[in-house]
């Protein structure tokens, strides 16, 4: 489509068109009407420089609606959620001539450390993944192309720009791909940003496996990948791995390099021409749905804010049913967040909001009580104030009930470096302290992007995460407080018990130049549930002012082929007095597993509303990655035939019904023995067996004098069962004959007749 166009380019403008025209455009062809254009950030809202802003501009944008960040949009669980955030944050884009925003960053929280944690969804590859789609899906269906990122395995800040993140190919494909492929295959993003750091040895930017060989040719990615701002190192070598666009620019030294290389033979013109022909593909797709004089309607856009950010809301204990508040007495809101609420994270999604909710006014305008502030602590600073924490003392004995809002401040956690530990800062925690031993009717509202842990817990009845929530989280927050709105977020990550629990704290964040993934797919719930290990608050935990009942579950009968998508159904049940909603969790685990694989993982969710006494049947579709796992032998998703166990429930820790499955992998190449094989894997072969059983005799015959149920014979019969063949043979003092080996694998995999057999030596 763009060949004429392409053709009539010269060397220098191709080279020139892949890096931008500064640091937020792109270029454009102005002689042949293709006009530059623009992208930024993202993700929660638009991040647009002022114009006359500096550099990366990160404290000089444009207002726009701060929704909340992916943290507290991965704990609503509702794809719903996401699409209508991703038409509105378009329709600011639209109205600002922005044509790409970036992101939704999909990286796992592999650590609670990571300082980024609250722009990513989740430590679980399908809830990032769908949840990224949905809102990708919005964005784009309103004319507003999105950049997946940071690809790939990109999970901290320390050393980002240097680290190598070395993974083994399973753990990359079980756990840190899937959410970018599920995003790239359900919701096709117009663009990619690869990350900064390496891959297994080569930067990201750089890595033809993953953005040629496994982005564009196995998920099928047609659109324009980005370099990470700064993120470009060698260009050509970038160019040929399958990158366009190098961000920012422009790069002379870049452009340069590529016409060389052209001109010296050493980059195919070719190779060029096919990433400017994308490159020319996304400015017309851009140009063609540019709006002028589009206009956002920022009132709905903050309304549609606070009804997420509520959505998201975690509450994570209620003892005796503490919360809602009941709007009479006195209540004390302490914390300086309740007046100047931390509502969005550090760094390049850092959003000028339209307006700002507190919790204070908020309640406030609820009216029917009398509500008391104290600050208990200052923004300036995380050490505690003796002064501010008296005066909140006295305020927290002077009120019938408390609302302590304590979280993280930017200082502890932002873009750009990671925490070191999950405490509160030290000003909260005194604070805590404080107001618990003046009045046990607390509950602590929480504003941080990742999880802290909580020494505290068992001396309040109550705690609401709030994580980030933007511009409307403090209304939202009182929404759920005084139950004008019933929680129904889920925690999408693991809180743990501590730092010390969490599985990469041996490896997090490695050294100046290499990090490990030692833990391999033991991510987040997967590993504290393989090893049943205690945590704070477990994946999926998410409370409700009613109470939610599961039965019914229905599994298909007999044995299913695991190549094709299967329906599972449930019954969930509105068993209190308010309406609510919920998200019903599908957990697989593979019950005869032969490779380490966690205990449970899941593979569907849906979020369900139910009315008091509503009964819904929920229906859930596993496909054929639902039982696989990634075989690096194979190099392929595999399937081990057997019984899995199908489990449904409202967090990974309460499971409610589960039935067990029986699986065939209909799609599975049979795996034929080879030198290597042992006794067991002949004898899936009628030939194989009978080979096997020639083989073992003359060990059964020497070991016949044993006792059957001594130990001398466990371990010889363990032994013939377990040697592969190569060895076996070294022990068959030349009755087995080389030829008649290599005759037997033949004829199991159909190379050679089994009459051929007839004859040789050794065989009977
Ligand atoms: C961040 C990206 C961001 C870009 C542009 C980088 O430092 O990693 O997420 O989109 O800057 O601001």
């Amino acid at each position: 489509m763009f060949r004429d166009l392409l053709a009539s380019l010269t060397l220098e403008e191709k080279a020139s068109l892949c890096a931008g025209a500064d640091m937020w455009h792109a270029r454009g062809v102005e002689r042949l009407g293709l006009p530059s254009w623009m992208m930024t950030d993202g993700p929660h809202g638009l991040r647009k420089q002022k114009p006359s802003g500096e550099g990366a501009g990160l404290f000089d944008s444009v207002p726009a609606t701060c929704f909340p960040p992916a943290a507290n949009l991965a704990a609503t669980w509702n794809r719903d959620c996401l699409e209508r955030v991703g038409r509105a944050v378009a329709r600011e884009c639209l109205a600002e001539d922005v044509g790409v925003i970036l992101g939704p960053g999909v990286n796992i929280k592999r650590s609670p450390l990571c300082g980024r944690n609250f722009e990513y969804f989740s430590e679980d590859p399908l809830v990032a993944g769908e949840l990224a789609a949905a809102l990708i899906e919005g964005c784009q269906a309103e004319g507003v192309g999105t950049s997946l990122k940071h690809f790939a395995a990109n999970n901290q800040e320390k050393y980002r720009l240097l680290s190598d993140s070395v993974v083994d190919e399973r753990t990359l494909r079980e756990i840190y791909l899937p959410a970018f492929e599920i995003a790239v295959r359900k919701a096709a993003p117009w663009t990619v940003m690869c990350a900064y750091n390496r891959v297994n040895g080569t930067y990201a930017s750089e890595n033809r496996w993953l953005l040629t060989e496994v982005l564009r040719d196995e998920w099928g990615f047609d659109g324009v990948l980005m370099t990470d701002w700064g993120a470009c190192n060698d260009r050509v070598a970038g160019l040929e791995a399958g990158q366009d666009l190098e961000m920012p620019g422009p790069s002379h030294r870049h452009e340069k390099a590529i016409v060389e290389a052209v001109r010296e033979g050493r980059l195919s013109e070719a190779v060029l021409d096919r990433t400017v022909e994308r490159l020319l593909a996304l400015a017309s797709r851009v140009a063609m749905r540019r709006k002028e004089g589009f206009k956002a309607d920022f009132d709905a856009h903050h309304r549609l804010a606070r009804e997420v950010a509520a959505e998201s809301v975690v509450l994570l204990k209620n003892e005796n049913s503490f919360l809602p508040l009941e709007p009479k007495g006195k209540i004390a809101f302490i914390g300086e967040f309740a007046k100047k609420p931390r509502f969005q994270g550090g760094g390049s999604s850092h959003i000028e909001p339209t307006r700002l909710d507190d919790p204070w006014t908020e309640a406030n305008n609820l009216g029917g009580f009398e509500l008391i502030y104290a600050a208990g602590y200052s923004s300036k600073g995380d050490k505690p104030d003796p002064a501010l924490i008296e005066e909140a003392r006295k305020a927290a004995a002077a009120a019938d009930r408390v609302v302590l809002f304590v979280g993280l401040t930017d200082r502890i956690e932002s873009e750009g470096y990671d925490r070191t530990h999950l405490d509160l800062p030290e000003a909260h925690a005194a604070l805590l302290e404080a107001v618990v031993g003046a009045n046990p009717n607390v509950a602590v509202a929480l504003s941080n992007g990742a999880p802290v842990a909580m020494p505290w817990l068992d001396r309040v009845p109550a705690v609401v995460e709030g994580y980030l929530g933007g511009q409307a989280a403090g209304g939202a927050m009182v929404d759920v407080l005084f139950g004008r709105v019933n929680p129904s977020g889920h925690l999408a990550e693991t809180f743990p018990l501590r730092l010390e629990d969490t599985p990469a704290y041996l490896w997090y964040p490695g050294g100046r130049g290499m990090t490990e993934y030692r833990e391999g797919v033991f991510v987040g719930y997967r590993h504290y549930e393989t090893k049943k290990a205690p945590v704070l608050f477990p994946f999926g935990h998410g409370l409700s002012y009613t109470a939610f009942g599961f039965s019914n579950l229905r599994v298909p009968s007999g044995t299913v082929d695991g190549s094709k998508p299967v329906t599972v159904t449930v019954d969930v049940t509105n068993e209190g007095p308010v309406a609510g909603k919920i998200a019903v969790q599908l957990y697989v685990g593979d019950v005869e597993r032969s490779v380490p694989r966690p205990e449970k993982e899941l593979k569907a969710f849906e979020k369900v509303s139910l009315e008091p006494g509503e009964r819904k049947t929920v229906s859930l579709t596993l496909d054929f990655r639902a039982w696989a796992f990634w075989s690096p032998e194979r190099k392929a998703w595999t399937i081990e035939e057997g019984e899995f166990t199908v489990s449904v429930g409202a967090s990974s820790a309460d499971i409610r019904v589960s039935a067990p499955v029986a699986v065939r992998d209909f799609t599975a190449v049979p795996s034929f023995p080879d030198r290597d094989s042992i006794l067991p894997e002949f004898r899936a072969f009628p030939v194989g067996a009978k080979f096997a059983d020639i083989l073992s005799a003359p060990f059964k015959a020497s070991l016949g004098h044993l006792d059957p149920d001594s130990p001398e014979a466990k371990m010889a019969e363990t032994m013939t069962e377990e040697i592969p063949l190569r060895a076996m043979l070294n022990f068959a003092a030349g009755s087995i004959s080389e030829e008649l080996t290599d005759a037997v694998i033949a004829v199991i995999r159909g190379e050679r007749p089994e009459s051929d057999l007839e004859g040789m030596k050794g065989w009977k």
